[in-house]
């Protein structure tokens, strides 16, 4: 439990520096619990604290546990260069918070992606130590054969990769889908691995990390969500 200071509150919920929030609350468009607040010395529990900002109700998160279904053509990168980045899709607020990817997807990768300001959490999925696996489903350009499957779960050798990579689990989806399981994450390892393999990525859609799939979060491309203590649960190994 704690308690805070409007404008601290506001500011810590990423609506801008300190002297902006206090503007914004004298000008009357914050509201808690349906009461509007014009003193930014009022003090209020954080813990479940309901309050609007220009009408729109949010609810106060010390830390941000998000899920996006990534759209192609959207940069994970801070300082996106050739499309825009993923934080354009989330409240404009939230890039004041912090807020990074866990882990990069390509541009052109669609799928699940975690989003946080909570570095601890960041560093405990990224961690290579962590072994949560990640499932793609990887569309090739040649047929998926016996062959590529076995090649892929006997391991590939990649550029400098000491040791071959291999898949957890590797499944033919159908002529031209595969269904393929790592736990690192290396740099474009689905599509190195493929080619290493003697195929090529053509699509590819991240679907599910540890137990939690995109299919179950019901997000239209573009869509995003907080995750539930339960959904976060499921983000193991
Ligand atoms: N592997 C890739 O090649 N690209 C991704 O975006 C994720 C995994």
């Amino acid at each position: 439990m704690s308690k805070s200071t409007l404008d601290r509150i506001l500011q810590a919920q990423g609506f801008g520096a300190r002297k902006w929030c206090r503007n914004l609350i004298a000008e009357g468009e914050v509201s808690v619990a349906g009461e509007t607040v014009t003193d930014y010395r009022r003090e209020f529990e954080t813990d479940q604290l309901v309050f609007s900002v220009y009408d729109e109700e949010w609810l106060y998160r010390e830390h941000l546990y998000i899920a996006l279904n990534k759209p192609v053509d959207y940069e994970c990168s801070r300082k996106p260069s050739h499309h825009p980045g993923v934080l354009s899709l989330l409240p404009e607020q939230f890039s004041h918070r912090d807020v990074q990817p866990v882990g990069r997807l390509d541009h052109d990768t669609t799928g699940l992606l975690l989003m946080s300001d909570d570095g601890a959490f960041i560093h405990a999925q990224s961690s290579p130590k962590s072994h949560i696996p990640k499932v793609y489903v990887a569309t090739t350009h040649a047929p998926v054969t016996d062959e590529l499957v076995s090649k892929l779960l006997g391991g590939v050798k990649l550029n400098d990769e000491p040791a071959p990579l291999a898949a957890l689990v590797c499944n033919r989806l159908d002529e031209h889908r595969l269904e393929i399981v790592l736990e690192q994450g290396k740099y474009h390892q689905v599509k190195r691995m493929l080619a290493a393999a003697g195929n090529h990525c053509e699509a590819l859609n991240r679907a599910q990390i540890g137990q939690l799939t995109l299919a179950a979060l019901e997000l239209d491309e573009g869509e995003w969500c907080y995750l539930s203590t339960e959904q976060m649960a499921l983000l193991v190994a």
